[in-house]
């Protein structure tokens, strides 16, 4: 996981001007602090960061990725895929590379589809990353948005097993009816960017937060349900719930829905915030290295977002803490590896500009 070095404490936000305090938005959100990208990070060095991080974790060659899929709301560009520049920097020569986006349940349903890639006998390894800077889509003098999101990114490598362990279910699901409930308006192809949209902040998140409220408090229980049905579990078989992280109400709610205690959910959004769908990831990374899962447990990721979109993940945990533990020290021959990806980039890059101008100086000459 990376998330940058700058914390935000909501009385800063107050200090800052805007209309809260810090008791609101800890009883309302259980929200302390929120990380928020320095003026050089990006979705995309996020992105590599946590890639670094758990290819180090999994011992893994970045040349062997054959697909990696990154979940994101925030991309760096509306076109290309972020994912593309994670692939060019991380020098994963075979790999495709795709973003998804499906709000904040991005990075469940980036795994459904890893696991399904895998399953089919197409890919061995995937790399699947959820990444964020949501505060440039912030508008930071919308108090009901601007004091629930963060920036960050996580990321994990699935790989083909013969075992019965990893990844046993998942369901995902949308209902468009709510897609103006949490919303972007402007950027898209429905509304161009023009000063106008840009005056009057269309490209900053706007959202319904009762209504959103309302539909999480229902689908985090439920898709936790259904996909621990689907696994063939009893609720009481699951070990750990790594909820999408954004409102403790809403997770305590689930809590009480599934008649579970909250000490089985794993929780960090007062360090954090809402993160969309680098939240789990980042969720998983910190339970991880608290030695809070153990292997042969069973957990459940869940997640619900814009769309509306949800999903689950039901897995059977197989790592054992030590191997799962913080990367402490660099890999030289991975470094070395980054280096040549970098190197390489480059010079593909010099060699395609060289190769135009080669082809515009013969067709010049060719006319004379
Ligand atoms: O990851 C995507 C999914 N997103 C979510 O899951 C978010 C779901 N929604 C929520 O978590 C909650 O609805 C919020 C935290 C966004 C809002 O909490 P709420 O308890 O639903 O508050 P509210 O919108 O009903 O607003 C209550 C009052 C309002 O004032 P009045 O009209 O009663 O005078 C708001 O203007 O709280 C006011 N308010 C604030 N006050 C201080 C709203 N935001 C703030 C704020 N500081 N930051």
């Amino acid at each position: 996981m990376y998330v940058p070095k700058q914390a935000v404490s909501n009385d800063e936000l107050a200090q800052r001007g805007l209309d809260t305090s810090d008791e609101w938005i800890r009883t309302r959100t259980g929200i302390a602090r929120r990380h928020l990208a320095g003026d050089h990070e990006t979705t995309a060095q996020m992105a590599i960061a946590a890639a670094h991080d758990a290819l180090e974790v999994a011992d893994a060659d970045p040349r062997e990725i054959d697909l990696i899929i990154l979940a994101t709301v925030t991309s760096n560009h509306l076109m290309p895929s972020t994912a593309c520049m994670v692939q060019d920097a991380l020098g994963a020569i075979r790999a495709g590379a795709f973003d998804l986006n499906a709000g904040c349940s991005g990075f469940v349903y980036a795994l459904s589809l890893a696991q399904q890639a895998i399953a089919s006998g197409e890919h061995n390894l995937v790399l699947v990353i959820g990444a964020e800077t949501l505060s440039r889509v912030l508008n930071w003098e919308d108090r009901g948005t601007c004091v629930l999101f963060g920036d960050g990114a996580g990321a994990v490598l699935l790989r083909a097993t013969e075992g019965p362990a990893g990844i046993q279910a998942s369901v995902i699901g949308s209902d468009g009816s709510g897609s103006n409930l949490l919303i972007i308006p402007a950027g898209g192809s429905a509304m161009p960017a023009t000063r106008d949209t840009v005056d009057q902040k269309l490209h900053c998140i706007q959202m319904n937060g009762q209504e959103v409220f309302r539909f999480a408090t229902t689908i985090l229980a439920q898709a936790t349900e259904q996909v621990v049905t689907k696994a063939g579990w009893q609720i009481e078989d699951v070990a750990l719930i790594v909820p999408h992280q954004a409102n403790m109400r809403i997770i305590a709610s689930a809590s009480k829905r599934l008649k579970l205690p909250v000490e089985r959910f794993v929780v960090n959004l007062e360090e954090y915030g809402n993160t969309s769908a680098a939240s789990i990831p980042i969720a998983l990374c910190e339970a991880v290295q608290a030695g809070r899962i153990a292997p042969g447990e069973n957990i459940v990721l869940v997640g619900f977002g814009a769309g509306l979109t949800w999903g689950a993940t039901a897995i059977k945990w197989s790592v054992a803490p030590g191997e799962a533990a913080a990367p402490s020290y660099r890999n030289v021959w991975r470094w070395l590896l980054y280096r040549w990806a970098g190197l390489r980039s480059f010079t593909r890059q010099k060699a395609r500009r060289m190769l135009v101008l080669f082809i515009r100086k013969a067709d010049h000459l060719g006319r004379r």
